[in-house]
């Protein structure tokens, strides 16, 4: 097992969001860092320290854009991106009161992500770097969701990381801080994507409760007063017994339920199923049910070839680790595996330029990550997280029955 002895912090919560710079003692600080996020529809700043201490954070989120336009438009988040770019990281070197000349280097999203958008912080931070002459940490998207929840608690590696956004769903060992092995990963659409394109069929944007929210945090806030028994939830099972996910069934699945209830109901127009939060409550539950048996495979993979660190740890992280349903069903499954489960806070979860700072202060403090010429770093669309054994994985062929989840 291999660790960053340089971490031993306490564990602590999320109270210094954003808190003044002169609240810390600056003869200790080593290490301040800035980082930047761009890879989707949201542009993030932060200035994170050593010790896991957000000294300035600073967002802006595109959801209610994403949502009006049923979907991200390259295009339109790259417009956005760089309108709101030099405000976002202003506003966050502002709050930490700091000069860009004080930062001990600036950390990036360089991959995976959508081309377009990950361009304009990549070209910021290229700019920033060459005017004050400061280090550049490139970043990996998902290795910065998967070690955000050590800024927040005591987490030796090697921990299972589940990662379940809008783009991704997988599970991977996290042996260090640039050393993952792929257990499993999504096969077709991810979690989040499921659930904003549900949301929009559902027309859940037309309702006054649903303002502002992402199309999973829309579901999730209907499904509250759902029945889930009134639509049957269907299963997944692959023929291969793997650690990988896939999503698209049960979407499809829940459109044709959709298309039928409207036809029923006689809905026309932006009209809204009168049962669409029990349909919610199901579809919420089917997607619980089906997140939870590769869960399981991959704890018990991690049994069988001693991977994990003797306090058995599962990070869940990612936009739609924020479900609280779902983190509920996950952590019954972790409990009854021997596995305690950490979960970010919800402003940790989605993405932000926090876990970017955070994920440079892991490798400025391991003296990784550095490059030589920041001008020829260049961004990737695709990037997997770490060695893939998947296919290892699938041979092990684990037989697992799905818990009662008692939900
Ligand atoms: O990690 P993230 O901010 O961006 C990437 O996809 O990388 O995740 C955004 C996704 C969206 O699909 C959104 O619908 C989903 O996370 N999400 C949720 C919830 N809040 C956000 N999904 C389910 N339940 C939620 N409460
Ligand atoms: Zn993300």
């Amino acid at each position: 097992m291999t660790s960053c002895s340089c971490f031993k912090r306490n564990i602590r919560s999320l109270v210094t969001l954003n808190r003044d710079v002169n609240n810390t003692n600056k003869g200790e600080i080593r290490a301040r860092i800035l980082g930047i996020e761009t890879s989707c529809d949201d542009t993030g700043a932060a200035v994170v320290n050593e010790k896991g201490e957000i000294i300035g954070n600073a967002l802006h989120s595109q959801t209610e854009t994403t949502v009006s336009l049923g979907g991200v438009l390259p295009q339109y988040a790259k417009a956005l991106h760089k309108k709101h770019i030099d405000t976002i990281v202003k506003d966050a070197l502002q709050k930490a009161q700091l000069h860009p000349k004080e930062l001990d280097a600036v950390a990036v999203t360089v991959e995976p992500g959508m081309p377009l958008s990950l361009e304009v912080g990549l070209s910021y931070a290229k700019q920033m770097v060459l005017e004050h002459g400061l280090p550049m940490i490139p970043i990996h998207h998902m290795e910065a969701h998967a070690l955000t929840a050590r800024m927040v608690e005591q987490i030796d590696f090697p921990f299972l990381v589940f990662l379940a956004s809008g783009g991704h769903c997988l599970l991977a060992v996290a042996r260090d801080v640039d050393d993952f092995l792929l257990l499993g990963n999504c096969t077709d659409c991810a979690p989040g994507d499921a659930f904003d394109k549900v949301a929009r069929r559902l027309k859940l944007k037309t309702l006054p409760e649903c303002t502002g929210k992402s199309g999973g945090a829309m579901i999730e806030h209907l499904s509250r007063c759902g029945n889930r028994d009134t639509f049957n939830a269907p299963d997944v099972f692959f023929k291969k017994r793997s650690c990988n996910f896939s999503f698209h069934g049960i979407k499809s699945h829940y459109m044709r339920y959709i298309l039928e209830e409207e036809s029923k109901q006689g809905i026309e127009g932006s009209g809204v199923i009168s049962n669409a939060s029990d349909l919610c409550a199901s579809f919420q539950y089917a997607i619980l049910r089906h997140m939870c048996r590769p869960l399981q495979r991959a704890l018990v993979f991690c049994d069988n070839n001693n991977l994990l660190a003797e306090t058995k740890t599962v990070v869940l992280s990612g936009g739609v680790a924020c479900n609280r349903y779902l983190r509920h069903g996950i952590e019954k499954v972790c409990v009854t595996h021997g596995a305690r489960l950490v979960v970010p806070p919800p402003e940790l979860c989605t993405d932000n330029g926090i876990m970017i700072a955070w994920n440079g202060i892991e490798k400025y403090l391991c003296g990784r990550g550095f490059v030589d010429d920041p001008q020829s770093v260049c961004y990737r669309n695709r990037s997997p997280l770490g060695t893939d054994i998947t296919e290892e994985v699938t041979k092990a062929h684990i037989k697992v029955k799905l818990i009662d989840l008692g939900l």
